[in-house]
């Protein structure tokens, strides 16, 4: 049985998110059902090269019996594809099959191909539509809804890009079996992130179900995927542009999770350990009078029960503050961090440099 949550936001079209096992099969149908996509009849998959020999025939055979003319681009997996270059290589193929502003872009694979072929849409002839399909946990929980698209450039992360929205999400959950363990847990820590800062609903219900969504459970993973896009969908209606400061939450965990990630160099721990661990240490920062220590020993037990254990890496405080120095969220020369209170409560302080280098030194 598949789910479906529909994004509603302000001055845009409201998009579908459909989640079940197998739905890819539905996918073509899924779209004609869309009035804007009644008509289209070209359509560029963009895939990596992991993704393309497990899913790609599956979605061409879904698209093609709904009487789409579909082409595709298989670019390397890995978070290097996310750059100028390779969306400059998508953008020319786009020309070179002549496909106009009624076509369309398929993103089949992780957070990777998502953020590119979302970014390479949202420019190619000032814009055509988008349709995510995750085929990772971390992308069905997080990055294929609320139409942040970018690339990476040499100086950092994410740094080119736009807000784009997506005209449909198909998350066929039959698609994770395949996902290395790794990436599962990565998906957990996105999950876990969203359940601490949504509700006592979620992430009680979290706590209960978490040793089932270490061992993969389909049903309970299912149920973590639409809870997550419906905290989501609900922050990114509140603040589409992270001009509110409500967006700003989905960032705990990440000021030192992105540090990590930068002064370890990038793969060698995983996105998700880094977030783990910068959740962490979020809540030893926060010594707010507000700040719950129940909450942070439940969230640490779920963290280790997600199998998203302490860190034993230490960099010195240094290379990490330079690191944090460069994040793009930062305004002014203090560090900004997601402060979770309590489940559900959070706020948004910024660290002074002294505080910051202490805390990191005792950490
Ligand atoms: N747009 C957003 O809001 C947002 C949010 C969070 C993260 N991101 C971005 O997402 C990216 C990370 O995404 P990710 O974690 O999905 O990484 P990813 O896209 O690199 O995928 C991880 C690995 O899994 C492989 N893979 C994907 N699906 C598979 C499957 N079903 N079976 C087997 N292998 C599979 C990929 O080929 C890759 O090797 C980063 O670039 C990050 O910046 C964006």
């Amino acid at each position: 049985m598949a789910t479906k949550v529909i994004v509603n936001l302000p001055d845009e079209a409201p998009y579908a998110v459909r989640i079940g096992e197998g739905i890819i099969a539905d996918l073509g149908r899924n779209l004609r059902d869309i009035p804007r996509f009644a008509r289209t009849a070209d359509v560029l998959v963009v895939t990596d090269s992991n993704v393309a020999p497990l899913y790609l025939a599956a979605v061409r055979e879904s698209l093609a019996a709904a009487g789409f003319k579909a082409a595709d681009a298989v670019v390397p997996a890995g978070e290097e594809t996310k750059s100028v270059e390779v969306a400059a290589e998508l953008w020319s193929a786009l020309a070179q099959l002549a496909f106009g502003r009624d076509c369309l872009v398929v993103a089949l694979g992780g957070g990777v191909v998502g953020d590119l072929a979302g970014f390479v849409a949202a420019t190619y002839m000032r814009g055509v539509p988008v349709v995510q399909v995750p085929t990772t946990l971390l992308a069905m929980v997080d990055s294929s809804v609320g139409g942040k698209t970018a690339v990476n450039l040499p100086e950092g992360k994410n740094l080119a890009g736009v807000f784009y929205q997506p005209s449909f999400v198909c998350a066929d959950t039959a698609t994770l079996a395949t996902l290395p363990d790794r990436e599962w847990r990565c998906g957990c820590a996105e999950v876990a992130k969203s359940a601490a800062i949504d509700s006592d609903d979620f992430f009680f219900w979290l706590c209960e179900h978490a040793p089932q969504l270490a061992a993969r459970d389909s049903q309970v993973a299912a149920e973590a995927i639409k809870r997550c896009v419906v905290f989501k969908a609900d922050v990114v209606a509140r603040d589409k542009t992270e001009s509110a400061g409500v967006r700003e939450c989905l960032n705990f965990g990440h000021t030192l999770g992105h540090a990590i990630e930068a002064a370890a160099g990038y793969g060698t721990y995983s996105h998700g350990a880094a977030v783990a661990e910068g959740m962490r240490f979020a809540l030893a920062l926060n010594d707010g009078a507000d700040a719950s220590p129940e909450f942070a020993e439940a969230l640490g037990r779920l963290l280790d029960t997600l199998q998203l254990p302490v860190l034993e890496w230490r960099a010195p405080a240094d290379r990490l503050l330079e690191a944090m120095r460069c994040d793009k969220k930062n305004r002014g020369g203090d560090v900004r961090f997601v402060l979770a209170d309590d489940v559900g409560r959070w706020h948004v302080e910024a660290i002074g440099e002294e505080r910051l280098r202490e805390s990191l030194e005792a950490w």
